[in-house]
């Protein structure tokens, strides 16, 4: 039931998308002045409600746009009803809804979907992970020097000690490709595809990270934070990775070099 009602919840949330993709909606901004919410995101986070609400009406649900709806439950539904909204704003097609759903602390479920691209990945904890109901694996690329990876910037700038742009730099100097798409979930379920060795953010919230951490995971993958300690969505790093270049690429966000 909770499967289903994921599915159903993650469609719900596209179907929306893709009616207002490319058309006319409101466009407000947040914090920062290129942090957008649309008209769209708000709709989708109602529908994606609707359908959760009604097969669970008693779980505790955290949503980019809502917030918290506290509830006493052993289950947490983490919503991001439009991941890539700048994207989505400016017609780009790299966008999904992402929900991961989480049990006594633990995140079980997890679906991003993207229907621009009919791009559906789902996992369940010790069940793998799957795109468009096909099993998926990370990449076995055992070298950062040689890997392609995959970042986002977050929307204020972040003037600290290896910072982003600090990384970024010696990453792009070193000759390794890094690419931005603009969507923290997709980022995350590209490397559990494979398409990317590895994924590194400073600054996420759950609702980016809650699915795509669980897709990583079950894909064979690993997910930190940036002392290498298990990854918790309720803290802001992360570094995901095919594994096997994981402590490497940890050492370079942390000062080290490229090898
Ligand atoms: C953003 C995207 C982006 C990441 C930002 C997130 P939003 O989410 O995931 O890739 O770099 O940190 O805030 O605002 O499009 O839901
Ligand atoms: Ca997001
Ligand atoms: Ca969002």
């Amino acid at each position: 039931m909770l499967k289903s009602t994921l599915i159903k919840a993650v469609e719900a949330g596209a179907a929306v998308m893709q009616k207002f993709f490319q058309g006319e909606f409101i466009i407000s901004n947040k914090e920062g002045i290129n942090n957008l919410v649309t008209e769209a995101d708000h709709a989708s986070e109602k529908a994606i409600f609707e359908v959760i609400k009604n097969d669970f009406p008693d779980h505790y649900i955290l949503s980019e746009e809502a917030g918290a709806i506290v509830m006493d439950s052993t289950f947490k539904w983490i919503i991001d009803p439009i991941d890539g909204t700048v994207n989505f704003a400016h017609g780009l097609p790299l966008c999904c809804v992402s929900i991961g759903v989480e049990q006594d602390g633990q995140i079980i479920l997890g679906a991003v979907y993207n229907p621009f691209l009919r791009e559906f990945f789902f996992a369940q904890r010790g069940y793998g992970a799957t795109l468009n109901d096909k099993k998926i694996q990370v990449s076995a690329e055992t070298v950062v020097g040689r890997s392609c990876l995959v970042t986002g910037f977050p929307y204020s700038y972040l003037d600290e000690p290896n910072g982003p742009l600090v990384v970024f730099d010696k990453l792009i100097r070193s000759g390794v490709p890094v690419r931005r798409l603009g969507s923290a979930a997709i980022d995350l379920c590209w490397v559990a595809a494979g398409r990317f060795d590895g994924f590194y953010e400073h600054k996420l919230q759950a609702w980016d990270s809650a699915a795509g951490f669980l897709i990583v995971e079950e894909a064979g993958g690993r997910v930190s934070d940036f002392t290498g300690k298990r990854y918790s969505p309720y803290q802001p790093h992360i570094v995901a990775t095919n594994g096997k270049i994981h402590d490497d690429l940890l050492q370079v966000i942390n000062g080290g070099t490229v090898n």
